[in-house]
């Protein structure tokens, strides 16, 4: 795809999607080959971020590392399994991850960091995964502009054990457009989930920063 277009074209594109499954799920099949090569252009540092996020609530929860490698971690909007790879390194052993995109999952597989993959999952419905079955979930780079709205959060929480945390990256522009905040709010207020942590402006790509957030599923 890139080989006719800049990094930076591609990746406007990528945000002019209107959240349209259709269109969403064909063109990260057709960046999947070229995916790692255009964000690294791109200064995408939001999977290493999260995961340095991710790890510290997981270890203050779970000071033992050896406990902490078996906890069951979900990545939702895998993609190419970046955040696995960092998952992998910080000693991460149960790690499944999902995709609306068969070719971005299959980039994910070849890492050989994941216990299971699956593509073809769509955010904006209930996920099709046993409830409660995982410890935590992350979930880095699918909530911003022409991907998925603020309220399908709640669609992160019913494969979450209680107690398990979720952890999620916004843009900044798509937070402050969608309204990010009313959506965290409502969550909080149906009583699902505690707002443990929003990490504001912190690095994501070089265009912009993001936002990090904790939840702690009740
Ligand atoms: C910017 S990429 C982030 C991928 C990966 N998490 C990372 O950090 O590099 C966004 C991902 O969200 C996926 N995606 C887009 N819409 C989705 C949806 N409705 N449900 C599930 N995944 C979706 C895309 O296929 C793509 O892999």
């Amino acid at each position: 795809m890139s080989e006719e277009r800049s990094s930076d074209e591609v990746l406007a594109a990528s945000l002019s999607l209107a959240g349209d499954i259709g269109r969403l799920r064909g063109f990260y099949d057709a960046w999947a080959a070229q995916y790692d090569d255009d964000l690294a252009d791109e200064a995408w540092v939001a999977p290493g971020v999260i995961t340095e996020v991710f790890d510290a609530y997981l270890s203050a929860d779970t000071p033992d590392p050896a406990a902490r490698a078996e906890l069951a971690v979900l990545d939702v909007a895998c993609g190419t399994g970046q955040v696995g790879v960092l998952l992998a390194e910080r000693g991460y052993r149960v790690v499944d991850g999902v995709d609306l995109s068969v070719a971005m999952v299959e980039r994910a597989r070849a890492l050989g960091v994941y216990r299971d993959l699956r593509g073809g999952c769509d955010l904006l419905e209930p996920l099709d995964l046993p409830p409660v079955a995982y410890d935590a979930v992350v979930c880095c780079g699918v909530f911003t502009r022409g991907h998925v709205p603020p309220s399908a959060m709640e669609n992160l929480l019913p494969p979450v054990k209680p107690g398990g945390l979720v952890v999620l990256s916004t843009r900044r522009s798509y937070h402050e457009s969608e309204d990010a905040d009313a959506a965290i709010a409502a969550i909080v207020a149906s009583g699902r989930v505690e707002l443990v942590g929003i990490e504001r402006d912190a690095p994501y790509i070089e265009e912009e920063p993001g936002h990090y957030i904790v939840f702690r599923v009740r």
